[in-house]
């Protein structure tokens, strides 16, 4: 039971019932699996933040079906927040808006704004609709992992975090792999608050003008948490030469590090190493970046050496997570 394939129309049907009556449940996005609960019953979203070890004031994303449903939850729909939904809902980007003062406030962590998103897995989309159908206007979802760890983007990955007494829908691998692009919307100029796959130029393009950076005054983001997105193994980020190098001087004692290497270059066997290529295009690194360091793990891997990412804009989500991974 805590498996529905989401293949079948009654499991979706079971999990929108599961969610009506206040319970979790873990569904997939295009992004990463989130952890859901109804997000007008507080205490259903208070399972969450126990079910993840998170803060109460890390406020969580909430789901909707479109964008009307969305839009109640806000106070104020600034003209940036409608330029962007147009442009990209459904799909991989959080919206940070004014919060409609009586809605969502424990999974708004209690501030004054709130992260909305229109997800566009089509399992998702059916999963909301039905819940809508059932009088659930908005589902409350952080990634489906404990706090601090790494974003899971398959049901086993789910089960891996949370075991297996939780309900998960499970369709699948998530396409994306890394979490949706936030944008915060609620200053005088918009900001980025976690890049995506979503780039930058893409939303400065539907902007019109430039995205200001996060500062102090910016609402607090877990995922922009210095270190976080952190794997058992300790991650090392390296440029390409020096992680040829290092490699070169291990010798004999490569076998007793426990090490993997995950690098777009090629490098040279060295006995004893785990090497593993990352693909050269970026959408293709971000689907596999949380499978992979989860792997790592799994085969008893203590320290990963990873090759810094290409500076370009479209690795910047790629580059960010394995930043924040190699922090922890
Ligand atoms: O792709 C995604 O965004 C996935 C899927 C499940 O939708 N969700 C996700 O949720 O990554 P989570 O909770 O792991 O990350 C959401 C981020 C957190 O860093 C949170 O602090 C920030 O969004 N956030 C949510 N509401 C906010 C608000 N009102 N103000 C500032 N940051 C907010
Ligand atoms: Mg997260």
């Amino acid at each position: 039971m805590p498996l529905l394939d989401a293949r079948d129309p009654q499991a979706v049907l079971a999990a929108a019932a599961h969610l009506e009556a206040g319970e979790l449940l873990a569904f997939p996005t295009e992004t990463v699996y989130g952890l859901g609960a109804r997000a007008d019953v507080d205490d259903a979203v208070r399972r969450i933040f126990a079910a993840k070890g998170r803060p109460a004031a890390h406020p969580l994303i909430v789901h909707a079906a479109d964008i009307e449903q969305a839009q109640r939850f806000a106070l104020s729909w600034p003209t940036v927040a409608q330029k962007l939904a147009q442009a990209f809902w459904p799909g991989p980007l959080t919206l940070i808006v004014p919060r409609q003062p009586r809605l969502a406030s424990v999974a708004a962590g209690g501030q004054a704004s709130i992260g909305l998103r229109v997800p566009a897995h089509p399992v998702a989309q059916a999963l909301l609709r039905e819940a809508l159908r059932r009088g659930v206007t908005g589902v409350a979802a952080p990634s489906a992992n404990r706090f601090g760890r790494v974003s899971a983007t398959t049901a086993a990955h789910v089960a891996q975090e949370f075991g297996p007494a939780l309900q998960v829908l499970d369709g699948g691998e998530c396409p994306g792999g890394i979490e949706s692009a936030i944008v915060d919307c609620t200053g005088a100029q918009p900001t980025l608050l976690r890049p995506g796959l979503l780039t930058r130029e893409r939303i400065e393009a539907v902007l019109g003008s430039a995205l200001g950076e996060p500062d102090a005054s910016s609402p607090r983001a877990s995922g922009t948490l210095r270190s976080h997105y952190a794997p058992d193994a300790k991650v090392r980020l390296m440029p390409t030469q020096p992680l040829r190098d290092a490699l070169g001087m291990l010798g004999d004692q490569a076998s007793s590090l426990r090490l993997a290497v995950y690098s777009r270059s090629a490098m040279p066997a060295v006995r004893g190493i785990v090497l593993r290529r990352m693909p050269d295009n970026a959408a293709a690194a971000a689907h596999e970046l949380f499978a992979v360091l989860r792997e790592l793990d799994a085969r008893g891997v203590t320290l990963i050496w990873i090759e810094l990412p290409p500076a370009s804009a479209e690795w910047d989500g790629v580059s960010d997570r394995l930043q924040r991974a190699a922090a922890a």
